[in-house]
């Protein structure tokens, strides 16, 4: 390794937080430091790095929060890096600290801020991390895991008070423009109904149509599990009452899916994703993503990373009807 010429790098947070950054972040700084790179934490994601927030970061500083929810480099998101302008002020403060390289922890915005970096001459590494799991380039992003395993509680809680009253509950799980939170834990809740942002019609008619044969067939409490980009539970709920004669009540989880301790699974494909990176710039690699495709972590090219497409898969899709067509009732 002595002849790298990767001496100094930065790492950052950006976007929406992720419960299992911290364990990225610290394994970024700890695997650099064994080969004996210099790291520096910018605060505040592509905002803080505008006002140049960033110093070095010593083993003991990433001490503690492997275990912890949130990002303690902070997060935010930036009106001015989206400009041409803001990214060469960015580069060149970056510049200015002899950094060789980026670490740049987030989702597809952070991803597409990035790549634009890249093209000021700045090396970039992205490392997915995003509750939405909606990054194409890879199957796994961090927080996916912590974020469906506290939703399925808070839904599992509705279900036992919903069914004690023999209720129809509405649960809005979060994902503004994905639906994998909100399939992953239908399937994984046994709900009646799953909205999709991707593939919902907006036919509340047959949604409402499908409900009433079910409560007709003695079906007395339902769970329905709707996606934040579909959003109106609260008028959903109230709709569906109406038509059903049932009781019918709308929960939003909110922001609480994307805090808490993360999964014993983030942490550590966090922590290995983040050693992914600091190999992929010890082996001269440029502008990469790192990614967990095939049952294997790759660092693969970033402009091809954010052409990739992906669409839900149809096969879960299918296996949320029919793990409830033969209903108890
Ligand atoms: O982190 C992903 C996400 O939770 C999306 O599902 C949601 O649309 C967005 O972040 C909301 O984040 P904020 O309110 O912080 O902008």
């Amino acid at each position: 390794m002595s002849n790298n010429p990767v001496k100094t790098i930065a790492v950052l947070t950006s976007g929406g937080d992720a419960p299992g950054m911290n364990a990225a972040v610290r394994a970024v700084t700890r695997v650099s430091q064994t080969y004996g790179l210099r790291v520096l934490g910018v605060r505040r994601g592509y905002a803080g790095l505008l006002k140049d927030e960033m110093s070095e970061l010593a083993p003991s500083d990433v001490g503690n929060i492997v275990e912890r929810g949130g990002t303690f480099l902070y997060t935010a998101r930036s009106q001015r890096f989206m400009e041409k302008e803001g990214r060469q002020e960015a580069a060149a403060i970056l510049r200015s600290h002899d950094v060789d390289a980026l670490v740049a922890i987030g989702g597809d915005g952070t991803f597409r801020g990035a790549l634009e970096l890249s093209k000021e001459g700045i090396n970039v590494i992205a490392v997915p991390a995003t509750i939405d799991l909606d990054l194409a380039c890879t199957d796994y992003t961090i927080g996916f895991d912590t974020a469906v395993n506290t939703a399925m509680e808070a839904i599992d809680r509705i279900r036992d008070t919903s069914t004690a009253h023999e209720r129809i509950s509405v649960i809005e799980v979060m994902g503004r423009k994905a639906g994998y939170i909100a399939l992953w834990t239908s399937i994984a809740c046994g709900a009646e109904e799953v909205l999709l942002p991707e593939t919902y019609d907006y036919n509340d008619r047959a949604l409402i149509d499908r409900i009433k044969e079910r409560v007709a067939a003695g079906k007395k409490q339902h769970i329905i599990v709707n996606a934040e980009g579909i959003g109106q539970s609260e008028s959903l709920a109230a709709r569906i009452e109406n038509a059903t004669g049932i009781q019918s009540r709308a929960t939003n989880l909110g922001y609480l899916q994307r805090g808490g301790s993360p999964t014993c699974k983030d942490r550590v494909y966090a922590s290995l994703m983040g050693e992914k990176a600091v190999d992929a710039l010890l082996a001269g690699h440029r502008n990469r993503a790192i990614v967990h495709l095939d049952g294997e972590f790759k660092d693969i090219d970033l402009a091809e990373a954010l052409n990739m497409t992906k669409e839900i898969p149809e096969n879960y899709l299918a296996l949320t009807v029919n793990l409830v067509r033969h209903f108890h009732k």
